[in-house]
């Protein structure tokens, strides 16, 4: 039976992937990493059949016994892990070996025009070391209107990034779990090659905020500031610096390229059309209503 170690198991991404090589598969054995084994059990009820093993980015006595026995990796770089020498480089070399030979890396769209992210030197590492490799390259969350945008919404009515009029592609994290499942499933049909899993829509913060207000009754006003103004605010809310760095580029980068192809790897995957995100914010309205006007 093929064994699957999905690392950022309880993040929004890992937590996808589980749920969907859980409904797709009696014939792998998945195992859940995380640094808190304890804590990810009670966030897996629902899921008798999952083991899990500790394991720490940033402690390099977790990987071996994490590792051992292991068929798939499934590996992402935590956000707020940046520096890749340091973290990837270890990982990846107690990966070979411990005789790991497949991995599924969570990458992002557009990876290939962009030396200096993160993601960029993690594919070139897994591909230097000689693993057989699959880079799930998704677009833009729609999902971080939920997260890391989401108290800003809730309390100031607004979202400020450095993006611009700069598209992003919108993608529900279920979708990218869905596809993701299906590439670790059928690993050797897709080895050696990136996927991008994009929805159908390309839009700016303009546009989306726009939406956002029709959806949810109340006005959402997007501000674009500078970059270095936006670095400065983040480090000043408490972000770490190689976290508020990535964020800058990821959001101000595109302001300079072309706006994202829109793939249709997903419906090839799964044969179902992505999410829209006019039904993401339908969806989800109620966390993304602004404080005041809350009645919960
Ligand atoms: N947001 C986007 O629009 C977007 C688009 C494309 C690609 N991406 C990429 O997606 C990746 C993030 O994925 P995500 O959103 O699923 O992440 P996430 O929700 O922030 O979750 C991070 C996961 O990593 C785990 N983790 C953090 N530090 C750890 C450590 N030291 N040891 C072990 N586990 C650790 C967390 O576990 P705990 O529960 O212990 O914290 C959590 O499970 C990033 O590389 C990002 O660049 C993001």
């Amino acid at each position: 039976m093929k064994r699957v170690l999905v690392t950022g198991a309880t993040g929004n991404i890992g937590r996808e992937v589980i749920h969907f090589l859980n409904e797709l598969n009696q014939e792998c054995e998945i195992i859940a990493a995380a640094r808190d084994v304890e804590s990810a059990k009670k966030e897996f009820l629902g899921y008798p059949s999952l083991s899990f093993e500790w394991f720490d980015f940033e402690n390099r006595n977790s990987f071996a016994s994490a590792f051992e026995s292991i068929d798939t990796l499934f590996l992402l770089r935590p956000p707020h892990i940046s520096e890749v020498e340091k973290y990837f480089q270890p990982l990846l070399l107690a990966a070979k070996e411990s005789g790991i030979e497949e991995i599924v890396f969570l990458s992002v769209q557009g990876v290939e025009k962009s030396s200096i992210i993160p993601h960029n030197k993690i594919e070139a590492l897994i591909r230097s070391y000689g693993f057989k490799y699959i880079f799930v390259r998704p677009g833009y969350f729609m999902q971080n209107l939920t997260t890391t945008l989401l108290a800003e919404i809730r309390k100031n009515h607004t979202i400020t990034l450095p993006s611009g009029h700069a598209k992003f592609n919108w993608i529900d994290i279920g979708n990218i779990g869905e596809a993701t499942a299906m590439l670790i499933n059928s690993f050797p049909e897709y080895q050696n090659a990136g996927y991008d899993i994009t929805g159908t829509e390309n839009k700016d913060f303009y546009q989306v905020t726009y939406l956002m207000s029709k959806v949810i009754g109340t006005e959402i006003c997007f501000n674009s500031i500078n970059p270095l103004s936006f670095y400065f605010k983040k480090r000043n809310e408490g972000v770490q610096k190689g976290f508020a760095l990535v964020m800058t580029m990821l959001h101000f980068l595109p302001r300079f390229q072309e706006e994202p192809e829109i793939s249709e790897n997903f419906e090839k995957l799964t044969g179902k059309s992505p999410t829209r995100l006019v039904d993401f914010i339908e969806r989800e309205k109620i966390k993304m209503t602004p404080a005041q006007l809350d009645v919960s």
